[in-house]
Parts: C-alpha cells; structure tokens; sequence
C-alpha cells in the first residue's frame, strides 16, 4: 500500500512514519521545509501527482496556549488543513485518517468518554479540532477519525517532546519540577498508535475511535514514574494544582478505547507497559 502521511518530523508522526514504512510505500511530509500545508494548491498537486492508497494526516499545532494566542493560526492549521485533505482526498477516493484529540470534551466527568458523549470544548484548541473532525466527516465519507489522549515516544525533537523536556532539566540539576495532580488522562505510546493504525489502514471501518494505552495517570504521577525509571529520585517531582492557565484546560480525559479494539481485534495495553518499552528505547538514544 502507498501510504502519504504529514508531521514527519513531529512527536507522533516520527513513529508513524518509521513503523508503517517497514511493511507500505511511504510518502512523508516531515515539516514547514517540505511543504507548508496551509498552500492548498501545493497540497492538491502534492496529492494530485503521489496518487496515495491513503492519506494519514498527523501535523498540527497542539500546544494549547499557543492556539489560544494565535487563534487564526491555530483554526488555519488544525482545522482548514484537515478540512482541504478531506476534500482533495474525498474527491479523489482515497480514504483519510485523521488524528484529533480528547481536548473536545470539557473535562468535567469522572469517567472515560465513549466516542458518542456530548462533546463540548473548553479552549481554543479544543475547538479547532472538533470542528477537523466535523469537516473531515462531512468531506470524505471514507474517513476515521482517530481521537487520541496525552502522547509519548522518544523522538520529535527535544524542544516539543515532554520527556525529552523533563530529563533535559534533570540533567542540568534542576529538581522539585512541579506536576499536576487534578489533569487525569490515559498517556499513550506513539508506537503502540502506530501499530494500531496499521489495522485501520487494511479495513473500511470508517468512523470515530478513541485510541489508547489503558489506565489514567495525573500529569504528575506520569512524569514521576519516568523520573524514577530513569534513576532519579523522589525529590525530581513535586506535586501542585492546576492554578490559571492562560487557556483553560480540561481536568479529566480519559478515554474509552474499547470500541477500537473491538472494531480492530486490536487490544492496547497500559500505559506503564507502554512507558517501560519508551523509557528503553530513550535510553538508546542517548
Ligand atoms: N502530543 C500530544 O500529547 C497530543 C495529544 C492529543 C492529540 N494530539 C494531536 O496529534 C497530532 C500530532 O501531534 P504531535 O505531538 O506529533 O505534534 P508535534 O510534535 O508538535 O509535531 C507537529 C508536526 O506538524 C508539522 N507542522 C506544523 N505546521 C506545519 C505546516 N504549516 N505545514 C507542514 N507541517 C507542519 C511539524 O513540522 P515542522 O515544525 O517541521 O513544520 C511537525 O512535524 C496533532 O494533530 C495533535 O493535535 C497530540
């Protein structure tokens, strides 16, 4: 199969990338410096001319203050973009996945969401992907619509992948980094999502799925783990409360990911499982 997928370069799309290439022919829009897919005409030729099996659209902004400051950029990018691929792609036949975000719902229930709860986003970004997905629906009926939570991997780029983030600062010394107890999520492996994907490209089970490693964590029992896996002690992390944000944030996203792997007879497994296979392959890397 020939595969086009964007965000190349990025925290997801590094790993995407390098795993479907073992098995399909790919197509890779690393970043800005191959092709800015806010140039809708260079996107159609691009497309136009790859004649792709299946477009995998990662790239976007997901810093959530970011988007709420630069709200034009952020819509331009996280929802426009997605709406021309569905439609370059629908009108070509191709099917699309598309990767968007548990950021559409507010946050506020002490249970996973399900695919069908009411969504309702609390900060632009939120925003921005939700209204992806309802143009990508609308656009390309050949679509899935992959909702993923808070991710990890070992590779897009010290400045933008959190772990790499995290150990940079321990390395320099610094201790007592402040962490979130009251932000829940099910952090989830980007290699675990690739393999995932790799069952969705062979079937036509259009949809919306949430994808994702099982059991929650707040941000700061999370960070802590990795910390501790890597040899650091108790005194890396210190706890705190959410506080303001310049964006106001969700508190509770979990999500339900039974449904996929059902569909997909694909069964994720725990977050930590996952983080221990992520925590060695950065070892490696180092
Ligand atoms: N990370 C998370 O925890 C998380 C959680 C839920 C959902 N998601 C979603 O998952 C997707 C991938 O996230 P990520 O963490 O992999 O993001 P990332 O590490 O920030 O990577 C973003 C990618 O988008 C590319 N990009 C940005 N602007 C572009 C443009 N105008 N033209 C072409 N490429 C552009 C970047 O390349 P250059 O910078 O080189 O241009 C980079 O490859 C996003 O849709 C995000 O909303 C992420």
């Amino acid at each position: 199969m020939k595969i086009m997928l964007d965000g190349g370069n990025g925290l997801l799309g590094y790993d995407v990338a390098k795993i479907l290439s073992e098995h399909h022919e790919t197509v890779v829009i690393k970043g800005r410096k191959d092709l800015d897919l806010n140039d809708f005409n260079a996107l159609r030729e691009k497309i136009g001319s790859e004649k792709p099996d299946c477009y995998i659209h990662i790239a976007g902004i997901k810093d959530v203050d970011d988007a709420q400051r630069d709200p034009v950029g952020a819509y331009a990018l996280n929802t426009i973009v997605p709406a021309n691929i569905a439609l370059i792609t629908g009108n070509m036949g191709i099917p699309m996945i598309h990767i968007s975000s548990g950021a559409v719902f507010d946050g506020n229930t002490d249970r996973p969401y399900k695919e069908n709860d009411p969504v309702a986003p609390v900060n632009t970004y939120g925003h921005t992907k939700l209204k992806a997905e309802e143009l990508v629906r609308y656009f390309n009926p050949k679509s899935f619509v992959i909702r993923v939570p808070l991710l990890f991997g070992a590779h897009g780029g010290k400045d933008r992948n959190p772990i790499l983030k995290m150990l940079n600062r321990l390395e320099a010394g610094e201790r007592d980094l402040l962490y979130t107890t009251d932000q829940i999520s099910n952090p989830t492996y980007v290699v675990d999502i690739a393999y995932a994907l790799e069952e969705v490209l062979e079937s036509d089970k259009y949809g919306t799925y949430h994808l994702c490693n099982t059991t929650a964590a707040s941000r700061y029992e999370y960070f802590s783990y990795i910390a501790q896996k890597m040899g650091y002690g108790e005194d890396a992390t210190k706890p705190c409360l959410m506080g303001v944000k310049f964006a106001p944030r969700e508190k509770n996203v979990v999500l339900d990911g039974s449904l996929f792997e059902k569909t997909f007879h694909h069964p994720m497994r725990t977050w930590m499982e996952a983080m221990d296979d992520c925590i060695e392959e950065i070892k490696t890397h180092k």
